[in-house]
C-alpha cells in the first residue's frame, strides 16, 4: 500500500504485530457497504469515471455476497480489513480498483466502518436487554404477592415481595436500554470524506455518503473526525454498567441459592455439578457473569488508557479499540442469553423466602410506624421499637412472640392492635406509595413496564429500518439466528 517509499518490506515481526486484521475481518460488511457508498459518490461527482465508478459498485456487491456467504474472509496476511478489500477490488478490476481510495484515508474509513458496527451492535444490546427484561417482568407478574426478605447490608431489613424485587432488576436494564440507544446517537455519525486529517481537496458528496450509510450528521472537523472515539468509550462503559448490573443480581442469586438461604434453586439447564463431590449443583453460570463483568470492565479502562495520550489527530494506539470492543461484545451478547435462561427457569422457594422475611426482627419498623400513627414523633418512636427489639432478643424470639402484657410494659401505647401490624402481609400492602412494594402498586408498575418494553422494542425496530443501511441489518439478523 505504501511501496513506493520504502526499499525493504517491514519485519516479520512488526508486520505481524501491527497488523489488525484478525479483529477487523469481522468489520468487511461495514468496510464494503463504506466503500460502495463511496465509489458511487466519486463516480456521481465526476471524481472518478463513471465506468469506473459502475465497475467498482460491481465488484463490491459481488465481493459482500462471496464474503457474506463464506463466514467472512479468510486470512491471506493483509494488515487489516481495509487493506484486504482494497487489494481484492485492485485485483478484480484493475485500475478501477486503484482508483478507490481517492478521497479517502484508512484514518476516516476505519472510523466510518466502527461507527457503522457501533450502531448495530448498540442496537443488538438493546434487543438483548428488552428481551431479558419481558422475561423478568413476566415472573414478577405471578409473585406479586411472594414475600421476600429485602435486604440492606446483606441484613433483614425489612419484607418486600418478591415481584417489587425482580422489578428493580427490569430498572436497571431499563437504564441500560436507555445508554445503548445513546451509544447509537453517538456514534451516528458520518466521518467518511474528512481523509486522514487535513479534509480533502476534492469535491465530494459527503452528504450523499452520509445518506447512503444512513448516518444522521456528518462529522464537522476532520482532526476531531479521525481522533474521536467517544463512541467506543460509551460502548464499552454502557457495557460495563450492563455487566455490573447482571454481575450484582447473579451475586444474590449466588447467595439465595446456598444452603443457608435456600431461596432459589437454578435449574439443571442453567446449574453445574462437581467432578468429586456427587452432592453438588453450582450456580457457575451467575459466578460467571460476575467475573465477566470484571473483564467487560477492564476492556474499559484498557480503551481509556490507550486513548489518553494519543496526539490529535489519528494515532496507531486507536487500532487497540476493536478488539475490546468485539471481546465485549461476546461477553455482554452471551450473559444477557444465558440470564434470560436462568430467569425463565429459575425455582423460588417461596415458603422459605417468607420465613426469612420476618426473621431477624424485620417487623420492627413496623412498631415504630404504628406508634407514629398514635402522634408519638418517629425519633421517639423508634426508641420505643428498639427496647422492644432488645427485650424479643433477650428472650430469644420473635417480635410476634411476646405477650401483650410485655409490649404494655414496655409503653402503654403497644395495644393489642399492634398485632395486625405484625403481620408481613400487612407490612409491605402499607407501602403502597409510588416506588413501594405493595402487591397493588407493583402490579402498577408491571403494567408500565410492560409497556415501557413495547414502547421501546418499537424503537428499535425503528432504528434498525431506518438508521442502517440494509445490507448491515439484513447480516446481523442471519447472525444473530446463526449464534
Ligand atoms: N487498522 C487501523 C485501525 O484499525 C486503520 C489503519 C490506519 N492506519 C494507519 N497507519 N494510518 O485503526
Amino acid at each position: 500500500m505504501w511501496g513506493g517509499r520504502f526499499e525493504q518490506p517491514a519485519a516479520q515481526a512488526a508486520q505481524r504485530f501491527t497488523r489488525s486484521f484478525p479483529w477487523d475481518r469481522r468489520l468487511f460488511r461495514e468496510d464494503i457497504v463504506a466503500s460502495l457508498a463511496h465509489a458511487e459518490m466519486l463516480g456521481a461527482q465526476g471524481i472518478i469515471p463513471a465506468a469506473d465508478a459502475e465497475a467498482l459498485d460491481r465488484a463490491l456487491t459481488d465481493l459482500l455476497q462471496e464474503l457474506v456467504s463464506a463466514g467472512g474472509p479468510s486470512d491471506a496476511g493483509d494488515e487489516d480489513i481495509h487493506s484486504y478489500v482494497e487489494r481484492v477490488i485492485i485485483e478484480r478490476v484493475g485500475d478501477a480498483g486503484r482508483r478507490l481510495h481517492t478521497a479517502r484515508s484508512r484514518n476516516d474509513q476505519v472510523a466510518t466502518d466502527f461507527r457503522l458496527y457501533c450502531k448495530g451492535l448498540s442496537l443488538r444490546v438493546a434487543i438483548g436487554l428488552l428481551a431479558l427484561a419481558h422475561e423478568i417482568v413476566a415472573r414478577a407478574s405471578t409473585e406479586v404477592e411472594t414475600l421476600l426478605p429485602g435486604f440492606t447490608h446483606l441484613q433483614s431489613g425489612q419484607p418486600i415481595t418478591l415481584g417489587h424485587y425482580l422489578l428493580s432488576i427490569y430498572e436497571m436494564l431499563r437504564r441500560n436500554t436507555t445508554d445503548a440507544l445513546d451509544v447509537f446517537a453517538s456514534a451516528d455519525e458520518c466521518p467518511l470524506g474528512v481523509g486522514a486529517v487535513a479534509g480533502v481537496g476534492f469535491s465530494v458528496d459527503r452528504d450523499a455518503v452520509s445518506e447512503r450509510l444512513r448516518f444522521s450528521r456528518l462529522s464537522r472537523n476532520s482532526v476531531d473526525a479521525v481522533a474521536d472515539r467517544d463512541y467506543v468509550l460509551k460502548m464499552l462503559n454502557m457495557s460495563s454498567v450492563v455487566m455490573v448490573h447482571l454481575s450484582r443480581w447473579c451475586e444474590d442469586l449466588v447467595i439465595w441459592a446456598s444452603p443457608g438461604y435456600a431461596m432459589v434453586e437454578f435449574d439443571e439447564a442453567y446449574a453445574t455439578g462437581s467432578s468429586l463431590m456427587p452432592q453438588k449443583r453450582n450456580p457457575d453460570v451467575a459466578e460467571l457473569v460476575r467475573g465477566k463483568a470484571g473483564t467487560v470492565m477492564g476492556l474499559a479502562v484498557g480503551v481509556a488508557a490507550s486513548l489518553k495520550a494519543v496526539p490529535l489527530s489519528y494515532g496507531m494506539d486507536l487500532q487497540e479499540d476493536k478488539q475490546a470492543v468485539l471481546r465485549a461484545e461476546a461477553d455482554v451478547l452471551a450473559a444477557l442469553e444465558v440470564m434470560h435462561g436462568v430467569v425463565r427457569t429459575l425455582a423460588f422457594n417461596r415458603e422459605r423466602m417468607a420465613e426469612l422475611a420476618t426473621s431477624g426482627h424485620a417487623l420492627a419498623t413496623e412498631i415504630a410506624d404504628y406508634l407514629v400513627e398514635q402522634d408519638v414523633p418517629f425519633r421517639s418512636a423508634h426508641e420505643i421499637a428498639g427496647q422492644v427489639v432488645r427485650v424479643a432478643i433477650e428472650r430469644d424470639v420473635e417480635l410476634w412472640e411476646l405477650s401483650d402484657a410485655e409490649f404494655i410494659a414496655i409503653d402503654g401505647r403497644l395495644k393489642p392492635d399492634l398485632r395486625g401490624w405484625l403481620q408481613p402481609s400487612a407490612a409491605v400492602a402499607r407501602r403502597s406509595a409510588v416506588g413501594g412494594t405493595a402487591p397493588a402498586r407493583v402490579r402498577e408498575e408491571i403494567e408500565r413496564a410492560e409497556q415501557w418494553i413495547r414502547l421501546y422494542q418499537g424503537r428499535v425496530r425503528e432504528l434498525e429500518a431506518q438508521g442502517l443501511p440494509e445490507e448491515l441489518v439484513a447480516a446481523w439478523r442471519t447472525d444473530r439466528s446463526d449464534t
